[in-house]
């Protein structure tokens, strides 16, 4: 068996009083596509940021194909393609810019990366706009740009954090696809997502994080057998495993 692209050893981290995480173990292989799930706040961007080195952890030990994230960080991060929750771009720049300063970050071959960054703005639909600064751009595109700069020299782990959020159906469509495509030419994906349907497509495992700790990792198949909801769809599944507090929201939009 390969090497883990993503090793994941009981990694805690704490804002303040906040157990973020609280001893999270999980790997990725080459090839393999790995969901995390999660509520609002169960800790899935901090988790992200360990692993691209943006945060220490407290406790315990990332690795990105064989490299500590703390001890060996530029070897880890050049293994690395990472898309935050929210992307942060230079506003005064242009989509085309924004691959030429990743490129020149990364130390990746010029003509082949700026190739590259042509196909991979065609392909998102912003080729036609590619050279107007992305202050001008709308919400989805700026996000298209944040995974273009995530794809651009073919890493060997890509951390999407939400990617499809505030997409269009045919963009969300192509964000699937893409995830595919990485799993076909062996690469590890790690995504969030709160959105089951693309979990259950895209995924060969779900991790399901809750208030900071891993509480199920494994297929669909398996999660189903451990939430005793044999064909059950994930959505159902994932309830199942993290229950949801019922609310009365008529009150609130009554009361006062
Ligand atoms: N910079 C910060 N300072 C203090 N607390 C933080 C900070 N960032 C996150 N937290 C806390 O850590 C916990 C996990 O937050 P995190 O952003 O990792 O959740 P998440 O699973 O990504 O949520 P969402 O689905 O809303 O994106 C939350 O309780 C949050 O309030
Ligand atoms: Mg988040």
């Amino acid at each position: 068996m390969s090497a883990p692209a993503l090793e994941i050893a009981a990694v805690s981290r704490r804002y303040g009083a906040v157990q973020a995480l609280d001893g999270v173990s999980l790997e990725v292989a080459p090839g393999e596509v790995v969901a995390l799930m999660g509520a609002n706040g169960s800790g899935k961007s901090t988790l992200n940021k360990v692993v691209a080195g943006l945060l220490r952890p407290d406790h315990g030990r990332v690795a990105i194909g064989g490299h500590d994230v703390v001890e060996q960080g530029p070897e880890a991060r050049l293994r690395l393609g990472y898309m935050p929750e929210f992307p942060f771009l230079y506003k005064h720049l242009s989509a085309w810019e924004h691959l030429r300063f990743v490129a020149g970050l990364r130390g990746l071959p010029g003509e082949a990366a700026l190739e590259q960054g042509r196909r991979l703005l065609e392909v998102l639909d912003l080729a036609a706009e590619a050279s107007r600064p992305v202050r001008g751009y709308s919400q989805g595109m700026s996000r298209k740009v944040a995974l273009a700069m995530a794809l651009l020299g073919h890493p060997e782990l890509t951390l999407l954090d939400e990617p499809t959020n505030g997409l269009d159906p045919p963009s969300i469509r192509l964000v699937r696809e893409i995830v595919l495509g990485l799993k076909a030419r062996g690469r590890a994906v790690l995504v969030s997502t709160h959105v089951a349907d693309f979990a259950a497509r895209c995924a060969d495992r779900i991790a399901v994080l809750s208030r900071g700790r891993l509480v199920a990792a494994g297929t669909l198949e398996e999660l189903r057998a451990t939430a005793a909801l044999p064909g059950a769809p994930l959505e159902e599944v994932y309830f199942a495993l993290v229950p949801a507090p019922t609310r009365e929201v008529g009150a609130a939009l009554d009361g006062g």
